[in-house]
């Protein structure tokens, strides 16, 4: 299981999203904050900036939505041409409908836990998903401090997926730092979104360096 690490532009100069997307060459996804002032209190784009982004850069896009009805509003995603959607289960009705959705228009379909939702419900259904985000902030903003009380719930996460014998990949997203990454990834994390960590560093490249060595220790 590699380790991915999947920047978060939601602190970049966003009027400048191309520029600061090639910045960050080092890194093996652009995670991109979708937010609709409604699931979470912060609004960020939506579909015409990420299509547009996408005929951009080389590096696939990590999409994640916080936005109220996935179910209707992710699969254009996907058909846009992410390669990884995320969406909250909290917001969606039929999360298994919605990934086979994903998954037909040739995405990678995650599903999102706030730190407050629990994994048990999903547990059986884990084959339906090709990763689970772990958020360890509430999600809405950049530069939060990371949860430890998140760790057993990645635990639990990634030994349900051991014990399949599934290849699933477990995220964790807020507060990811070099004083975080490590304890993320002993608990069982394998991609990383560090959003803040990599844009205030003045070479972002050699942060995603860094913070993939400390990941991989
Ligand atoms: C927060 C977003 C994150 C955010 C992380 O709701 O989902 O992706 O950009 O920012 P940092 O790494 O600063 O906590
Ligand atoms: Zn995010």
């Amino acid at each position: 299981m590699g380790i991915l690490i999947s920047p978060s532009v939601l602190n970049s100069d966003l009027s400048d999203l191309a520029g600061e997307v090639g910045r960050i060459s080092a890194a093996d996804f652009v995670h991109l904050d979708v937010m609709d002032n409604h699931f979470v209190p912060n609004l960020t784009f939506g579909l015409p900036v990420v299509e547009r982004l996408l005929a951009r850069t080389e590096l696939p896009a990590d999409v994640h939505l916080m936005i109220e009805d996935p179910d209707t509003w992710a699969p254009a995603f996907a058909e846009a041409g992410a390669k990884s959607v995320t969406f909250h289960v909290e917001a969606s009705s039929a999360p298994v409908r919605l990934a086979r959705e994903l998954r037909k228009r040739g995405a990678r379909a995650a599903i999102a836990l706030k730190p407050g939702t629990g994994i048990e419900p999903y547990l059986d259904l884990l084959p339906e998903f090709d990763m689970v985000l772990v958020m360890t902030v509430e999600p809405g903003f950049g530069g939060q401090s990371f949860i430890e009380g998140t760790l057993p719930k990645i635990r639990r996460t990634r030994d349900a997926i051991t014990a399949l014998g599934a290849d699933i990949w477990v995220q964790v997203d807020g507060g990811v730092s070099r004083t975080t990454i490590g304890t993320a990834a002993q608990a069982g994390a394998n991609m990383f979104v560090a959003g803040s960590a990599v844009y205030s560093a003045d070479d972002p490249n050699a942060e995603i360096s860094a913070l993939r060595e400390l990941a991989e220790a």
